[in-house]
């Protein structure tokens, strides 16, 4: 695929964006810029694409521009290449909250903006990567960025008036799941496995679920009745699980989550 690209931003999320372009990039085409020289010279080396020193510098006849930098300086760092953009150029964001139409403000030229979502499991390329197209975005525009994020997991479309629900779905679930496996962890802790044992059961069990509800199109209600037999020891648990009032915790966390990306983006506006 022939794209001249820029990252600007080479951090946790901006090296699996970077890990995922080439493999449809080549490096000689991919330029990085972050804002700790020697991390990003570092980086730049083990990826064999070009550091540069300056924004500017990586921006300049790009064709993508990706900005990978957390969302408080994602406004400074438009300011800054702004000038330097090509009328061509494609900018995509990573920005978590940072609306395209925001984005879209800060640049002179009528450009295409495809704001993403993504979540850490790209960093091992099973994430999901969630896109929305800007006002001057086209079909083709998501075509292309969905195949240079095709690395770093699966990736969907959505209006953008749903990225406030996918950040709090996919981009915090991971933690969600984490905060699970450390549950389970600890209770089997306490039922007497040593902690190794007990992080390693969860862990597998977090993950084997997980690809079989992904690989079998099953709804999850009918995987849950398939291991929970008559009077048994695992409906005995999900009963417990109610008790609990876990599907209503669940639900709630979402919710603050989702809450607090629309405040954020709010946060913008004034
Ligand atoms: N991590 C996640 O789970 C996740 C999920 C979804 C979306 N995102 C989004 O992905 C973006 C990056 O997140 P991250 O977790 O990868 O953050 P990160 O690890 O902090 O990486 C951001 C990088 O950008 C650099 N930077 C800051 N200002 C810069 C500037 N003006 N010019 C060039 N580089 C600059 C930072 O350098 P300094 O350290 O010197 O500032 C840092 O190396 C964020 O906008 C976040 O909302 C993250």
């Amino acid at each position: 695929m022939a794209s001249d690209t820029a990252l600007i931003g080479v951090g946790v999320m901006g090296e699996a964006v970077l890990t995922s372009l080439l493999t449809v990039v080549d490096p000689a085409q991919v330029r990085i810029s972050d804002g700790r020289p020697e991390h990003g010279r570092e980086r730049a080396a083990a990826h064999g694409v070009r550091w540069v020193e300056q924004n500017v510098e990586a921006v300049a006849c790009a064709d993508v521009v990706i900005v990978a930098v957390k969302p408080k300086d994602v406004a400074a760092v438009l300011a800054e290449i702004d000038p330097v953009l090509g009328p061509e150029v494609l900018v995509v964001s990573i920005a978590a909250g940072i609306p395209t139409a925001f984005i879209e403000s800060r640049l002179e030229a009528p450009v295409p903006v495809v704001r993403v979502m993504p979540n850490t499991p790209a960093t091992i390329g099973q994430g999901v990567s969630v896109m929305s197209p800007g006002s001057h975005t086209t079909d083709s525009h998501l075509d292309q960025v969905a195949q240079l994020l095709s690395g770093t997991g699966t990736v969907l479309r959505v209006p953008e008036s749903d990225q406030d629900a996918v950040t709090a779905i996919s981009g915090s679930g991971p933690a969600y799941v984490f905060y699970l496996i450390d549950a389970l962890a600890e209770a089997g802790v306490l039922g007497g496995l040593s902690r190794a044992t007990a992080l390693e059961l969860a862990t597998r069990t977090v993950a084997g679920a997980g690809a079989m509800a992904a690989a079998s199109g099953e709804h999850p209600v009918v995987l849950r009745e398939q291991v929970s037999s008559p009077a048994g020891t695992t409906v005995a648990g999900v009963r417990a699980l109610d008790q609990h009032g876990v599907r209503a915790g669940v639900v709630a966390a979402v919710e603050a989550a989702r809450a607090r990306s629309v405040e954020l983006g709010r946060s913008l506006e004034e």
